[in-house]
């Protein structure tokens, strides 16, 4: 046992620590705070703190754990609201109020309730780490695997079904070595800041759908991918972690709200419990497990957060689920690790933030991907980050060391923001990597046409963008008719299909079935008013067309009409695009035959 020498801040500096190891928990002062060694020098230990120091003294005594900070998994920790070390809030806050007292311990999974165990495993068989040997029904959405943990292997001796709590023997396996039988419990600990293991990492080819246009038809991250999206302050970082959280087609969501101020925290605490999930009508909570670490509080804590939420992932990505962990936002993650550093006068590197940075962001992503588990099934676990780099600027190293990993990449805009273009998104800067490895599931699961719709797409976006350039020198007027149609039809792409708001209730999420239609359907308004431009009709008879009109609000037609929607809309266009084609050839049609037009045309 030590004793505090003395105190900077988060941090503690403790003598009389011989036979510690470095990352070992550790219990500071009278009031027992948790604190973890980061740094070991003879029997001096620096400990980071995860509670507020204000009020330790030196002498006070320090005690170690001798075990590294870890995670409790186990059923019982969907639905949970955590801290940063993991924590449950809503026990915290009945022991001690709104503000979280200091050395409050509570078991992050509860140690009472009795869970159904269903043995999959048999008297006899062989088993080792990572083995399912049954599983609980823990919510209406999730069938909690029971794994065997890290470092045992046998045969197993005994196993029975039966309502137990998480503490309570389920198995016994013999090991061969020694006559010992090792109790197994269908809870266990992992130590949250190393990846945990898996047989080997197999290729992602299956995006993430998460109901965004964005994402899902532009720049998809695939499951076990990662995705990063920067942004300045207010361009919807928040916003689009939470429409990722409530509508993607993960089976589990971890989602860590890292160090962003408290009532946005509050907001997902207030706003997640009543969200239905869009397939079962199940809450949505029966999926999620939420880490909540506003700035109010400590910034080690805070720097844990990332690790507890990524360890959670890895145990359910074990059992073969599909995982995404949301995070906003990784910039608060690495201040946190900059401060730490800072206090332990470190070398600094760029902007103050240590030198590792860059690897421990490297050290995280590497933690996602597409796994073969040790238990055979297959499972991934897809990272996505918000950053918000200071003053919207990507130069700074955060953002820096995150784009030099990440493979989807959304680019968010100040300027669309400003215009209340959303989600903000730049569609020339972002980009996705994974869509080449993505396209025969779409071609598979969508259509066809897909993929090459939306290089067409994005063609065209590119297009409007240098003509944009020159009507900022020539005027719009300037151009020929056929260049117009393409600003037309950017246009309509943007303002149609890019924009996409969160809190509209038909449009925050769109399937990909009607992703492709919407698509689909605006490409043949673009070829069908480059026809009437090449029959020699004027760009301004186009306005006149009132499929535009319907073009314009394709997104808010229900996910049931939007077959039938579409086909309506191609025939009001046809109609259309005929009757000004034969009002261009007055000499060629007869006044009967442009009444019908007409006529079509209402
Ligand atoms: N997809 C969206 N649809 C509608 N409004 C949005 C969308 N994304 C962002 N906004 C608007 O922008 C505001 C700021 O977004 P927020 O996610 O809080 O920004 P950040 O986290 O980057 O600071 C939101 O309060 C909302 O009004
Ligand atoms: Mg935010």
């Amino acid at each position: 046992m030590g004793a505090i020498e003395r105190i900077s801040g988060p941090l503690v500096i403790a003598y009389g620590m011989l036979g510690s190891s470095m990352y070992d928990v550790v219990k500071v002062g009278k009031d027992k705070l948790i604190g973890e060694i980061i740094q070991l020098r003879g029997d001096k230990a620096v400990v980071q703190v995860y509670e507020d120091t204000s009020g330790l003294t030196p002498e006070e005594p320090v005690e170690s754990t001798f075990l590294p900070l870890s995670v409790e998994l186990g059923p019982g920790i969907m639905k949970n609201i955590y801290d940063g070390i993991q924590r449950p809030l809503e026990v915290i806050k009945k022991k001690s109020g709104d503000f979280i007292g200091r050395g409050i311990v509570a078991d992050p999974i509860d140690r009472k309730k009795k869970w159904k165990f269903i043995p999959t495993a048999k008297k006899g068989a062989r088993i080792g780490e990572g083995s399912i040997i049954g599983y609980v029904q823990e919510t209406g959405l999730v069938k909690h695997y029971i794994l065997i943990p890290e470092g045992i292997e046998g045969t197993i001796e005994s196993i029975k079904e039966g309502n137990f709590t998480v503490e309570e023997t389920v198995a016994e396996v013999k090991t061969g070595k020694n006559e010992n039988k090792i109790k197994i419990t269908m809870m266990q600990k992992r130590s949250a800041r190393k990846a945990a293991k898996f047989q080997k990492k197999v290729e992602t080819n299956e995006p993430l759908i998460t109901g965004q246009r964005i994402s899902d038809t532009f720049f998809p991250v695939a499951k076990g991918g990662v995705a990063a999206i920067p942004g300045g302050f207010g361009t919807g970082k928040t916003v689009f972690e939470h429409q990722l959280a409530k509508w993607s087609d993960a089976d589990i969501v971890v989602y860590v709200g890292c160090g962003e101020r408290g009532n946005e925290m509050s907001d997902v605490l207030n706003e997640f419990p009543e969200l239905k999930d869009p397939k079962s009508g199940l809450p949505l909570m029966e999926r999620t497990v939420l880490i909540a670490n506003t700035s109010n509080m400590p910034v080690a804590a805070r720097e844990a957060s990332i690790y507890t939420g990524i360890t959670i992932a890895e145990y359910f990505r074990d059992m073969g689920y599909n995982v995404a962990v949301m995070a906003d936002s990784t910039s608060r993650w690495a201040e946190a690790m900059r401060e730490i550093s800072a206090r332990l006068e470190e070398m600094p590197g760029e902007e103050g933030y240590p030198a590792y940075l860059a690897k421990r962001l490297a050290e995280y992503y590497e933690r996602a991907g597409k796994v073969v588990a040790l238990s055979g099934k297959i499972g991934s676990a897809t990272l996505v980050s918000a950053v918000s780099p200071p003053g919207g600027d990507l130069s700074e190293p955060v953002s820096q060391g995150t784009l030099r990993v990440v493979k989807t990449f959304w680019s968010l805009d100040s300027a669309l923001a400003y215009s209340r273009h959303f989600p903000a998104i730049d569609w020339l800067r972002s980009y996705s990597l994974y869509t080449e490895q993505l396209e025969k599931w779409y071609t598979e699961h969508v259509s066809e046409t897909f993929t090459s719709d939306r290089d067409e797409a994005m063609r065209v976006l590119q297009t409007e963008a240098e003509l944009k350039n020159i009507v900022q020198l020539v005027g719009e007027d300037a151009l020929p008719d056929n260049q117009r149609a393409v600003l037309e039809l950017g246009r309509m792409i943007r303002e149609s299909f890019l924009r996409q708001s969160a809190f509209d209730e038909v449009d925050a999420y769109t399937s990909m079935k009607k992703q492709s239609l919407m698509l689909s359907t605006i490409l043949y308004y673009g070829r069908k008013i480059n026809e009437l431009i090449a029959s020699g009709a004027k760009i301004d008879s186009i306005q006149k067309m009132k499929s535009r009109t319907a073009l314009g609000r394709i997104k808010d037609i229900k996910e049931q009409d939007i077959e039938k929607s579409c086909s309506e809309i191609r025939k009001q266009i046809d109609g259309e695009v005929k009757a000004l084609i034969l009002g261009q050839q007055p000499e060629t049609g007869n006044k009967a035959e442009q009444k019908v037009a007409a006529e079509e045309n209402k």
